[in-house]
């Protein structure tokens, strides 16, 4: 799956390399050829990545311009289309494409006074992707739809955190301090009570600029149902990826400004932990490069295992973009994630520290699988011998009771909490790999 983040279609059309350029007049050739547009850079990375074969899944984060005006909403949709779906044989389907918009993708200023959390407002951008090869809609409230590759399979939710951006109060009310009224009274000669009736009458009339628009990211309240009631849907080991523009966690660097985090993020917090689930958050808006993990209150060491929530945060498009591979067992659970950062620096892209992040949701570390670890302890086993061991004498009957399916989900997932190694390439089958106790 490929992560894009906040592209600014406005700015990052005009960015290049950055060349410290002494020479007034270098030959242009040169100058060309290292101060190339980074949208250039980025774009023949990802095409290159997307003509590869193997079909990725596509989630585009919003924010595709910065002021929400319509002619740069559709050059940088005319990017993506060009990125994603020049290809026919290489294009994702409807399924495998999710994009929201961004709180800048609005311009929420010509569209006021508003205060409801209705979607109209986005008509135009909707009517842009609608138009365009992007094969998905734009989501502007929320859309789901699943993917699945042999036994392995994802469900994708996205959602509009957009929806009250724009919206409208009146602002506090203006109000004259007695003294003043007293003085404006006794130089007017006008009745005091009158003089307050009349100011009140001109604040009622007053135009439209008595009202502030308010940038309030959100999660409507009904979306919210619905992103739990899908993420409840079975299987229980099933993996939920969750794509929007807001994270729901405070943004790391302090900041002071009214409604600049997702007002009701603790509840979306919460629903997602109460799920029991495995669930992959995706989002930009902050334009960091950040990967955070919640749990339930647990260790990670904890049986049964508490669920857990991970939020990844794309950086800006400019910066680069994020590749998600996720590993599945044989059975199809969810085991684990690798986080490759594709980052633009020095004039190339390069592939940052990836980072890898155990899933196992149904079961961290499945208690059958203690006798396993005892067995290992000192030694280095192939699976063949572990499947093996299943059947020693002295192998306890939970431990007999796994399946080979079952005993290498439990075995891979001790390599993704770290309390085994597996020195094996792991697309060997089981019986080949070689596992030891860390
Ligand atoms: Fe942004």
């Amino acid at each position: 799956m490929l992560q894009i983040g906040d592209i600014h279609y406005d700015k990052f059309s005009e960015k290049t390399l950055a060349v410290d350029n002494k020479d007034k007049t270098p030959p242009a050739g040169i100058v060309q050829n290292l101060a190339r547009p980074v949208s250039l850079v980025i774009g023949e990375h990802l095409k290159s990545r997307m003509s590869a074969g193997d079909r990725p899944a596509v989630v585009i984060c919003g924010d595709l311009t910065s002021r929400g005006d319509t002619e740069t909403y559709k050059r940088a949709v005319a990017y993506l289309e060009q990125l994603l779906c020049a290809i026919p044989a290489t294009c994702p389907n409807a399924d495998q494409v999710h994009i929201v918009p961004g709180n800048h993708d609005v311009d929420w200023r010509k569209t006021m006074p508003y205060a409801d959390l209705s979607v109209h407002r986005l008509r135009p951008i909707v009517d842009i992707v609608d138009s365009s090869l992007i094969p998905a809609p734009l989501t502007v409230t929320t859309r789901t739809s699943n993917i699945q590759s042999g036994n392995a399979a994802a469900t994708i939710s996205s959602v509009n955190t957009c929806r009250a951006s724009g919206a409208y109060r009146q602002r506090p009310e203006f109000r004259i301090a007695d003294p003043i009224i007293q003085a404006l009274a006794e130089a007017s000669g006008l009745d005091e009570s009158e003089l307050r009736s009349k100011v009140a009458t001109a604040l009622a009339d007053s135009p439209p600029e008595s009202h502030e628009g308010l940038d309030i990211p959100l999660i409507e309240a009904g979306d919210l149902q619905y992103l739990v009631t899908t993420i409840g849907q079975p299987p229980p080991s099933g993996l939920h990826i969750v794509a929007a523009h807001h994270g729901f966690l405070p943004q790391v660097t302090a900041r002071i400004n009214p409604y600049s985090e997702m007002v009701n993020g603790g509840d979306v917090r919460q629903a997602l932990l109460a799920s029991g689930r495995p669930v992959v958050y995706l989002h930009g808006h902050i334009h960091e490069d950040r990967v955070e993990v919640i749990t339930a209150g647990s260790t990670m060491k904890q049986v049964p295992a508490r669920p857990q929530v991970v939020i990844i945060s794309a950086p800006e498009f400019a910066d680069g973009y994020n590749e998600l591979e996720f590993e599945f067992s044989e059975r199809g659970t969810a085991l684990g994630l690798i986080i490759k950062r594709y980052r633009i620096a020095g004039g190339v892209i390069y592939r940052a520290a990836d980072e890898r992040i155990a899933l196992g949701g149904r079961s961290i570390v499945d208690p059958r699988a203690k006798y396993f670890i005892q067995k290992l302890h000192g030694t280095m086993a192939r699976g063949l011998d572990i499947i093996r061991w299943r059947s020693d004498a002295s192998a306890p009957e939970d431990a007999r009771q796994l399946d080979d399916d079952l005993l290498e989900e439990c075995i891979e997932e001790l390599c993704w909490q770290g309390v085994i190694d597996c020195d094996s390439d792991r697309t060997l089958p089981f019986a080949e790999r070689e596992y030891r106790f860390k």
